[in-house]
């Protein structure tokens, strides 16, 4: 990771425009996306490949079961980052012909690096205009923790909807329902507390369109888009486990809020962190141990197969 340590904290458009009680625009996401992810390239992958539920997988393999394993199709991940996700479809099934878009050219730069001689198409672009790709050619879109992060989010499902093939299906990994995880709304509160302390209406204005956070209106929006189409939501539950700073570290680079402190500040939330998750308080700070859980949720649109 790049800068991790830098003696600021993160400023991008958007946090400026909280700064000053405004209400950030679509150029103010974009810019402080690209922000986040030229500093902490690969972060998202760091924090998702060790969480695991009770079968052992993590969040890209329980999307990643919705392929296939032997059939040729055309599979688009959507905000592919550093290619995580395509790499598995890849190791998986070989007759896959994969296309990974993202508007963050140094996520495409890992991602092209590890998937050298994948045969997959890596473009630099933004979910919402796909002009790259043409109508009905796309059998599975892919989305991987990126949607709640899109807004203006109509626009994408437009263009996923215009993608799929008639027979397409298109499905997402989000953020799961808060209080599924246990311990969970307490790790974002405790996180968002000290963010809070730098700007006080991070979390009352969030990054993304709020309608995708939650099931029940995620659920609608995606069901305005394709109303011929069966759509459902999965929760899940991943977990990690290891040496208490570690776990709050990993724990921690899931919120795209915690990017924004500044170091000093960023250590005593992570002490913090780690008191809350560690699993037996009685022991030094070199050996606890702790424990963190985090809801996830799958969305899947496809046609009525009955
Ligand atoms: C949390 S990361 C997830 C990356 C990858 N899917 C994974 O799970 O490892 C979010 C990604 O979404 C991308 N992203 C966010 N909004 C986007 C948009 N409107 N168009 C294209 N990419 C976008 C970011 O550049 C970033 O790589």
């Amino acid at each position: 990771m790049k800068e991790i340590n830098n003696q600021k904290g993160l400023n991008s458009m958007w946090t400026d425009s909280l700064t000053r009680n405004l209400h950030p625009d679509g150029n103010a996401l974009v810019d402080h996306l690209r922000t986040v992810h030229y500093k902490h390239t690969g972060f998202t992958e760091e924090c998702a490949s060790c969480c695991r539920d009770e079968s052992g997988r993590n969040s890209y393999e329980w999307l990643a079961e919705l392929v296939p394993d032997n059939e040729s199709l055309n599979v688009l991940d959507l905000a592919c980052g550093s290619g995580p996700l395509l790499k598995i479809l890849f190791d998986r099934n070989k007759n896959l012909n994969l296309r990974g878009i993202d508007m963050c050219p140094e996520e495409l730069t890992l991602a092209n690096t590890r998937l050298v001689n994948s045969g997959a198409t890596l473009l630099q672009s933004k979910a919402q205009n796909l002009s790259a790709i043409d109508d009905n050619s796309v059998d599975i879109v892919l989305c991987h923790w990126a949607l709640t992060l899109m807004d203006p989010i109509a626009p994408v499902l437009d263009e996923v909807k215009r993608v799929l093939t008639p027979k397409g299906r298109f499905a997402a990994l989000v953020d799961g329902p808060m209080n599924a995880a246990p311990g969970y709304r307490e790790v974002h509160d405790l996180i968002y507390s000290y963010v809070q302390q730098e700007i006080p209406s991070y979390g009352e204005i969030d990054l993304g369109d709020p309608r995708v956070r939650g099931s029940e209106s995620l659920n609608n929006l995606v069901r305005k888009v394709f109303p011929e189409l069966n759509v459902t939501i999965e929760t899940n539950i991943v977990s990690m486990e290891g040496p208490v700073t570690q776990v709050a570290e990993i724990a921690a680079g899931f919120f795209y809020a915690a990017f924004i402190l500044k170091p000093e500040k960023r250590k005593l939330m992570i002490t913090s962190l780690s008191n809350l998750l560690a699993i037996y308080n009685e022991s030094t700070d070199a050996e606890r141990r702790g424990r963190f859980s985090m809801p996830i949720s799958r969305l899947l649109v496809e046609p009525d197969t009955k």
